[in-house]
């Protein structure tokens, strides 16, 4: 059994998760030169106990986004310990090969205590992906994308006003694993990238300086049955993405740039263009859809070889309708708004409260349908301050579900959404989710897996700000 304790430490204003190896491989433990959590590395069907220490002045639970774990092991916030606590989670890794990571879920604290630090990475490798051999090492790198504000004193600013409440924060300046804009040496070969969006509520819209196409690999829950080319890339809060990044043929002393292309915010444009420049000055540079520079890569050393991309990658047994265990009662997950507080299913979070359409028995294929039905769909309110309520109610919501990894069935936009067409090409459809970007007036359909654990498990939007004011609701499997 590898042990590991985690140390929450802090000074007041960053916060920092830490780790030492008590006993297992010397691998398990990676640090990340910055304030984020060291990397956690896991074999599939590896044992694992983790020690959390709490040390902030603060209640806290760390939950492992994207990892199929007893209830009692998934950092649901009613097991939230206090400063000096500790709580041990002990689960047997069974998710394949994959990129994954940690983070807290406090009761609406979550936002703040990620934005302050608290966030690292989970890698898994299995028997499938070392066959592959695929770039490891120092060809294998982990790429956290994060966006913060600084004060003049280079702190760590997080206030929210209005906008940002109903928005999400939005920083102005985007971090890589830590760092702002950093230039990272690579060689004339192929590596292996592992991008988690770990941001409160920016989505980016990956893609390289020089137009050319990125190679994905992986999604949320491990790797594609192939490698498959877009021309950019979606990704919203808490979701994963794996990138085959060949710099094989580039010019030594050349640089490629990922970056996150401009898009149009998302807004039902009723407005016009006079509303999107007022929300511009309203968000201070930092709107939704900005164009920045993420990472630079340097092409610094000439080698002869390169892994090749392989053609086939994992295996994955693709869910159809007819394994579904409730084709006749489609579990919903409505996104609604009351009050300007969004919710879901017409309910805002509730400890221990679940109403018998989120009761799921164990062992089955569930069907779910997340609709994205923002009051401003139903129209009304018009003119230059109804154009201004319906852009912060018409948002795209990232939805993520606790426990086993799903499928994507199915995506019926809204056409009317002016901002889908410069979107929609950047959705990896396919693949294992546990995270899915559902757009304004979107309707997307998945099926989920939920298999040998009972209990509470949460279902909320990844917006974290959305996920604090109650954005956020319990399955009950039983
Ligand atoms: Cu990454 Cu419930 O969260
Ligand atoms: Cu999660
Ligand atoms: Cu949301």
């Amino acid at each position: 059994k590898t042990e590991v304790p985690i140390l929450l430490g802090a000074n007041t204003r960053v916060l920092k998760y830490s780790a030492r190896l008590l006993r297992g491989p010397a691998n398990t433990i990676k640090t990340l030169p910055s304030y984020l959590g060291p990397i956690l590395h896991f074999e599939q069907g590896q044992k694992v106990r983790i020690f959390f220490y709490n040390q902030i002045a603060a209640p806290c639970i760390t939950h492992w986004h994207g990892m199929h774990v007893p209830q009692i092991m998934d950092g649901h916030p009613m097991y939230a310990i206090d400063h000096g606590e500790q709580y041990v989670y002990e689960f047997e890794v069974n998710n394949p090969a994959g990129t994954n990571w940690y983070h807290p879920h406090t009761h609406e604290v979550t936002a703040q205590q990620v934005y302050r630090g608290l966030a690292g990475l989970i890698t898994i490798s299995d028997a499938i992906e070392r066959k592959l051999a695929l770039p490891d090492g120092e060809y294998d790198i982990p790429l956290i994308i994060q966006d913060r504000t600084f004060t003049a004193d280079n702190q760590l600013h997080y206030a929210l006003t209005m906008q940002q409440r109903m928005q999400g924060f939005l920083g102005n300046t985007i971090l890589a694993n830590g760092q702002h804009n950093p230039t990272i040496p690579v060689k004339t070969r192929a590596y292996r990238l592992r991008i988690l969006n770990g941001s409160n509520a920016r989505i980016y819209k990956l893609g390289w300086n020089d137009g050319s196409p990125l190679t994905a690999i992986g999604t949320d829950g491990g790797l594609l049955e192939a490698p498959q080319d877009f021309p950019y890339i979606m990704l919203s809060p808490g979701e994963r993405v794996e990138i085959w990044a060949d710099f094989s043929g580039r010019e030594l002393g050349s640089e490629l740039a990922l970056k996150t292309l401009p898009y149009h915010g998302f807004s039902m444009n009723m407005g016009g263009r006079g509303m999107r420049g007022s929300q511009d000055r309203m968000n201070d540079g930092s709107r939704q859809g900005k164009e920045a520079t993420i990472i630079r890569f340097a092409i610094q050393e000439q080698v002869s070889d390169s892994p090749q991309l392989p053609h086939i990658l994992s295996p994955i047994q693709r869910f159809t309708e007819k394994d579904i265990s409730n084709p006749n009662n489609t579990v919903p997950i409505a996104i609604g708004m009351h009050r300007m507080t969004f919710n879901l299913n017409n309910r805002t979070f509730n400890m221990l409260d679940y109403a018998n359409l989120e009761k799921i028995p164990v062992n089955t294929l569930q069907r779910i349908r997340i609709t994205n039905t923002t009051p401003s769909m139903r129209g009304g309110m018009r003119g230059r301050r109804g154009g201004g309520m319906m852009n912060m109610m018409a948002q795209p919501h990232p939805i993520h579900l606790h426990g086993q990894q799903f499928q994507i069935l199915s995506r019926t936009p809204n056409y009317g959404d002016s901002t889908y067409a410069e979107v929609k090409d950047g959705f990896i459809n396919h693949g294992w989710k546990d995270t899915v970007l559902v757009m304004p007036g979107e309707e997307v359909e998945i099926i989920k897996p939920f298999m040998d654990y009972t209990g509470r498990f949460l279902y909320h939007c990844h917006n974290l700000e959305h996920e604090d004011m109650g954005m956020m609701r319990n399955f009950f499997v039983e």
